[in-house]
């Protein structure tokens, strides 16, 4: 149950509030019109992605699948070709994977309650009190980046957000300041206040309705807070992309990765280990060129615990390939004619060049 007995807690949630009629975000696309669906595809966008590049995207993938029914009976490649570019690409199997168990568990309805959505794939707790509260007004509690980060200045609280002890003492005060009602409103107040105001670097303490009671604020200790993760220096690693082109020149082999681990379910190009030979593979699959122009540049792609080096080598087959050495997770990609696939980021800036250049 929601504390409001505090009159401390009930100015800050009061202060937030009046904030958010003059400030607020209002007219956000997911905001119109707001039904669990939405706001459950805006609120997985929104993970690790800023508003102004979810956008696009949201109304893209709107127009594609407007309802769970057109989500869940949608094949994985499509979801993942709208997803193209928007990274962390667990979040749309998983989306894709909920989709399909509301439609044949719930009647293609999202569970209402928190304690069922946080059951399903991709949908956390702070993510499940958002759709309650957004899309439906409830009371419940969020506890996303942006709120971590006014928490952590308004209270001053020690360690770093992601440590487990950190997370449950930022749950407890998120809790205590949630108000019994306006949830909605109040919801996507934190939710801007931290975007717009307390932002990581800079805030804007001047006009922040919670300047007065901001210890970080009031101790000039603003820039302490949130504590940072202390960093690791990530590994750096090289790989080779092989840019295979049919006898035409038109069409170049994709290969659709495992369904998990790094671009899991995505198309790359085939890749080969830095120091193996490109001449292995091209005997292992039967393949005969007749040109292997100058490699490109190499691509650098940052993941959260490595750095990618990609070597794109560039192939021209000399006749067409051996039917019976197809495999099923193949694709000769047309370049004039794409087919929807969901494609690893670096793939799409190599499919661009290519396109570019023919
Ligand atoms: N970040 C996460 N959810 C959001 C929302 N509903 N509006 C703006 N930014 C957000």
């Amino acid at each position: 149950m929601p504390i409001t007995d505090n009159s401390k807690h009930v100015d800050f949630s009061q202060a937030v509030l009046n904030w958010f009629e003059t400030h607020g975000r209002k007219n956000l696309p997911w905001q119109l019109k707001p039904n669990p669906y939405r706001v459950w595809i805006s609120e997985i966008m929104l993970q690790q992605t800023q508003v102004t590049t979810v956008i696009p995207y949201y109304e893209n993938f709107m127009q594609n699948f407007p309802d769970i029914k057109q989500l869940a009976l949608a094949d994985e490649d499509k979801v993942l070709h709208h997803w193209t570019g928007l990274g962390y690409y667990a979040r749309a199997r998983n989306l894709h994977k909920t989709a399909k168990i509301i439609y044949h568990e719930h009647h293609g309805v999202l569970p209402s309650t928190l304690d069922e959505l946080v059951e399903l794939p991709g949908i956390g707790k702070s993510t499940a009190g958002a759709i309650m509260a957004l899309a439906d007004d409830k009371y419940a509690v969020i506890l996303d980046g942006n709120v971590k980060r006014v928490l952590c200045r308004y209270h001053c609280v020690k360690g770093w957000p992601g440590q487990s002890d950190t997370q449950k003492q930022l749950w407890q005060l998120a809790e205590r300041h949630t108000p019994s009602s306006n949830c909605r409103s109040y919801t996507q107040a934190m939710m801007d206040l931290g975007a717009t105001l307390c932002t990581r670097t800079k805030p804007s303490c001047s006009v922040c309705p919670l300047q007065q009671g901001c210890e970080a604020y009031l101790t000039q200790k603003t820039t302490e807070f949130p504590y940072k993760k202390i960093k690791k220096k990530l590994p750096v690693k090289t790989t080779q992309m092989l840019i295979l082109h049919d006898k035409s020149g038109e069409k170049v082999l994709l290969e659709k990765r495992p369904p998990s681990g790094i671009w899991g379910g995505l198309w790359s190009f085939p890749e080969i280990q830095v120091n193996d030979s490109i001449s292995g593979y091209l005997q292992k699959y039967g393949f005969v060129i007749n040109a292997q122009t100058m490699p490109w540049n190499d691509i650098h792609h940052t993941f959260s615990h490595y750095h990618l080096n990609i070597k794109p080598q560039i192939l021209w087959l000399a006749k067409e390939p051996i039917l019976i050495m197809e495999k099923p997770d193949w694709h000769w990609y047309d370049l004039n004619s794409p087919t929807e696939l969901g494609l690893a980021a670096p793939v799409k800036t190599l499919l661009k060049q290519l396109v570019n250049q023919s």
